[in-house]
């Protein structure tokens, strides 16, 4: 007599990508230095033996004094650099013995943001956010359907073909957070971001790098912003000279939108134009 196997339930019937990000102390380190040394040619020190872990999920905040070494992180973790000495992993793969041909396909991994936005000039927005998919081989039907949705989703839908010069030092960060995003990395560097911006525009790329950390890509930044890291009450690391001086923990207090990160940021319970959570849950899947 044929037996039938009962059918049970499984963790399988979760929707793909609908959970949330692993909370940060249980998730893997996706960053991993270990007593890295830089010694610039000339004997300037970037690092000075710095050994740090980001686990996967999680937002930093790396600060310093001018010259203490927040760049040299970013730079050695883009591979741009070498340490002079130490292990650098990231998702479990040593950069120091990372073949040079592999890089570019390590890079694809990365998005980054800088403080000057550093695009094309001579390109649209579009076309600037398109070249990051054209560069990484992705279909025209793919660039097609693709950036329009990122150019909405950080605000940008009504300046596609406006060039660089045509925007604020705002839309064009929101350019450049877009193009770094576009691809959805797993994880996003951005070095002063806000280095350029009044405080307003500041909270709203702070904002947008919130919410592309909700979806689970690691975000560290580099930041003299001191005000805005207080208030973010994100995990905060230290650097005087290249060297760890003091490493906190993110506060017990998690905005759960970016209308409440928007308010905390402020600091006077407004909430703000910029990203609203009308915007913010009207777009939700697109940032699965
Ligand atoms: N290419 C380089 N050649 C020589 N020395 C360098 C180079 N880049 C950085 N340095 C030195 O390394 C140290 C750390 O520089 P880094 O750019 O990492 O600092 P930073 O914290 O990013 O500073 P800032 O806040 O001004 O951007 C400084 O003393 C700097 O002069
Ligand atoms: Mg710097």
């Amino acid at each position: 007599m044929a037996t039938t196997t009962p059918r049970t339930r499984t963790s399988q019937t979760a929707t793909p990508g609908a959970a949330q990000p692993a909370p940060a102390s249980r998730a893997p380190a996706v960053i991993q230095l270990r007593n890295v040394v830089k010694t610039y040619e000339g004997g300037d020190v970037g690092l000075n033996g710095a050994t740090l872990s980001i686990p996967r999920g999680e937002f930093v905040f790396v600060v310093g004094h001018s010259g203490s070494g927040k760049s040299t992180i970013m730079r050695l973790l883009l591979k741009e650099i070498e340490p002079t000495s130490g292990s650098i992993q990231v998702a479990g793969r040593e950069l120091t013995e990372m073949p040079p041909k592999k890089v570019p396909y390590y890079r694809r991994n990365v998005g980054v943001v800088f403080q000057d936005y550093k695009l094309l000039p001579t390109r649209t927005v579009y076309d600037n956010v398109a070249y990051a998919l054209q560069v990484t081989g992705h279909s025209r039907k793919d660039i097609r359907a693709k950036v329009p949705d990122i150019l909405r989703l950080t605000g940008l839908a009504t300046k596609l073909h406006n060039f660089p010069d045509q925007l604020s030092g705002g839309e064009q960060q929101r350019v450049s957070v877009a193009r770094a995003f576009v691809n959805h990395p797993p994880l996003l560097l951005a070095d002063e971001p806000t280095g350029n911006l009044d405080p307003e525009t500041s909270i709203g790329i702070m904002q947008l790098l919130y919410r592309i950390n909700r979806t689970g890509t690691t975000v560290v930044v580099a930041t003299h912003d001191l005000h805005m890291v207080e208030r973010m009450k994100r995990r905060v690391i230290e650097l005087h000279k290249g060297v760890i001086v003091s490493d906190r923990p993110a506060g017990l207090q998690q905005p759960q939108t970016t209308d409440e990160l928007g308010a905390m940021l402020r600091g006077d319970g407004t909430h703000g134009q910029s990203l609203n959570d009308e915007w913010a849950s009207e777009t939700e899947g697109l940032w699965r």
